[in-house]
């Protein structure tokens, strides 16, 4: 008889002092109408985190380029160098126009997973979509038409099309979706920004939101993935390009616009994981909340391999936060 095996390291649970930290730098900009300092404050806290983890990870997605980005670059080596080797994946703010003008929906973001294992982005910046939760997984088919994968998903979930909430970014690129949508019956969840907790949604009991269709982030199609997996959902994406130019650079670095990327294809194996942290209130995580002795926080945290979705509400003592941030709580 084999011996049960050992539970072994849950490095999402370390990852979510990652995410607290950034959130808690980007609420204290929240509303004030400043992207640009709340994204910095956000990832000044997650860097200084982050670089204490016990991993030897490389920054896939982050915050762009080395020229552009000082600090969580693309291609950043990440971590105290010791095991594992990680692929990384980071958001300190998903939602940078949601913190700066106060609204819900802005979280904080990381995945990991083994060291090769996540899809690069690289110049790609927008991806078309589609997502659902668990009990919607295998329903849908980015190729095939809103209304007929509504139809499937109806049939799957065992409810009327009127009883679908689907999750749509608020853009004019959306207009003739959220029509099509509409006509066959479905609700439209509209979203203004923060497509990465709109897919989480979709896998969330009684969310209200059952897929997510759209054009959005690349990087937060990735990212998204790494959660879904978790939460025992689905993803698929084709890259989408801006204008011609940038389907053509692309391509020459062998971007493929036509194929269609899987859950597994975004991020590969079962052996990753996702934390995030709210910034402003969302629908399945309360935002930061500051009082006299610090702050509170509302995590998730998500590992593909065990399926474990755990949410935790964290209290940060004052004096104790100075440690993370030079930005002065
Ligand atoms: P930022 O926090 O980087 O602004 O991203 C927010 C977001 O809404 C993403 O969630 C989404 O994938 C992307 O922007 C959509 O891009 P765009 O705003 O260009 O339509």
């Amino acid at each position: 008889m084999q011996p049960p095996s050992q539970p072994d390291r849950n490095i999402a649970l370390e990852l979510i002092r990652v995410t607290e930290a950034a959130a808690i730098a980007a609420a204290r900009w929240a509303g004030r109408g400043d992207k640009m300092a709340a994204d910095g404050a956000a990832v000044d806290a997650m860097r200084i985190v982050l670089g204490a983890v016990e991993m030897d990870g490389i920054v896939v997605i982050g915050e762009g380029e080395k020229d552009e980005a000082p600090m969580l670059y693309n291609g950043e080596l990440i971590g105290n160098g010791r095991p594992p080797q990680v692929d990384v994946a980071v958001d300190p703010i998903d939602g940078t126009t949601l913190t700066a003008m106060g609204r819900n929906g802005a979280i904080s973001v990381i995945a990991l997973s083994d060291k090769g294992s996540m899809f690069n982005p690289g110049p790609v910046v927008y991806m078309k979509k589609v997502a659902v939760g668990p009990r919607g997984r295998g329903a849908v088919d980015i190729n095939a038409s809103a209304t007929d994968n509504l139809k499937e998903l109806a049939l799957r979930l065992k409810k009327p099309v009127q009883e679908l909430g689907v999750v749509i970014l608020d853009r004019p690129r959306h207009d003739d979706l959220v029509a099509e949508v509409r006509e066959a019956g479905a609700r439209v969840l509209s979203i203004t920004d923060g497509d990465v907790a709109g897919a989480i949604a979709t896998g969330w009991p009684n969310s209200g939101a059952d897929v997510l269709f759209g054009i959005g982030g690349t990087p937060e199609g990735v990212i998204a993935a790494a959660a879904l997996k978790g939460l025992g959902g689905e993803i698929q994406g084709v890259l989408y390009p801006r204008n011609d130019a940038e389907r053509v650079a692309s391509e020459a670095l062998g971007y493929d616009f036509t194929r269609v990327l899987h859950t597994n294809d975004l991020v590969a194996g079962d052996n990753c994981f996702f934390a995030a942290t709210a910034i402003t209130d969302g629908d399945f995580l309360r935002g930061v909340r500051f009082h006299d002795f610090g702050a509170t926080t509302q995590s998730l945290v998500v590992r593909s391999q065990s399926g474990t979705v755990r949410t935790i509400e964290t209290f940060h003592r004052h004096d104790k936060l100075q440690e993370f941030t030079t930005a002065g709580f």
